[in-house]
């Protein structure tokens, strides 16, 4: 099985995941990224059974509205039953390195609204310990310097993403060369850096269940 393949297998296991508790009112929350675009993909062949999806970024409701999903604001909403995206990375406690494709932080804002997070990957996501992947960190513009110096003292080595502007008009620093231990404790000192609008771990808010498409099928790994 490809890489693709996989992604196609969890994209259709979230939707056999979230069709049952599917009514005609329920918004769905849509994550962002190559794994969530197969998931929109899939969503479109029951786009009768719910009433309107919230997208994570511009991207994700151009896909919605292309395939005729109505896309509503997250102000709109009284909350979502489910929010199904992807992950750069998964711990055994379903802790997130998030924002590979900079959609972090409404990601974030989405999934905090939702009841469920169903997280979709392919094995090479899994690790023991975040931070191989470089963790994304969102900041004002004004702030990069002054954030990039806090994220050296941290033990990080942060690079500007080259060429990137966030839905949010921001900037994003890649942090190298972390090995986070305690996720928790990591985004909350993270957050309150002054100039950073979020960051890419999501343990405060981590994943309630995983479907991790590996060569042989999609596995279900539940929250601890
Ligand atoms: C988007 O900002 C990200 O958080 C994605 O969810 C993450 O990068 C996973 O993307 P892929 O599904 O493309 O690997």
């Amino acid at each position: 099985m490809t890489q693709d393949e996989m992604k196609q297998a969890v994209a259709r296991a979230a939707l056999d995941y979230i069709k049952g508790g599917l009514k005609p009112e329920s918004i769905v929350g849509v994550g962002t990224g190559s794994t969530a675009n197969f998931f929109i993909d899939e969503l479109a062949g029951i786009k009768h059974l719910f009433e309107a999806a919230v997208a994570s970024s511009e991207a994700t409701a151009e896909r919605l509205r292309g395939h005729g999903i109505p896309v509503y604001d997250l102000n709109a909403v009284t909350g979502l039953d489910t929010y199904v995206d992807g992950a750069d990375e998964f711990d055994a406690e379903l802790n997130l390195i998030k924002g590979g494709g900079g959609a972090l932080t409404r990601e974030k804002i989405v999934a905090a609204a939702a009841k469920e997070f169903v997280c979709i990957v392919d094995a090479s996501k899994q690790v023991s310990c975040l931070g191989a992947f470089p963790l994304p960190v969102e900041v004002i513009p004004m702030a990069r310097s002054l954030v990039a110096r806090e994220l050296v003292r941290m033990g990080g080595q942060p690079e500007l993403r080259e060429g990137f502007v966030t839905d949010n008009g921001n900037l994003i620093l890649d942090v190298y060369n972390l090995k986070i231990r305690d996720p928790k404790a990591f985004e909350t000192e993270l957050n309150n850096l002054v100039g950073v609008v979020t960051n890419g771990l999501f343990a405060r808010r981590a994943a309630n269940v995983v479907l991790m498409g590996t060569t042989t099928g999609v596995e279900t790994i539940k929250a601890p």
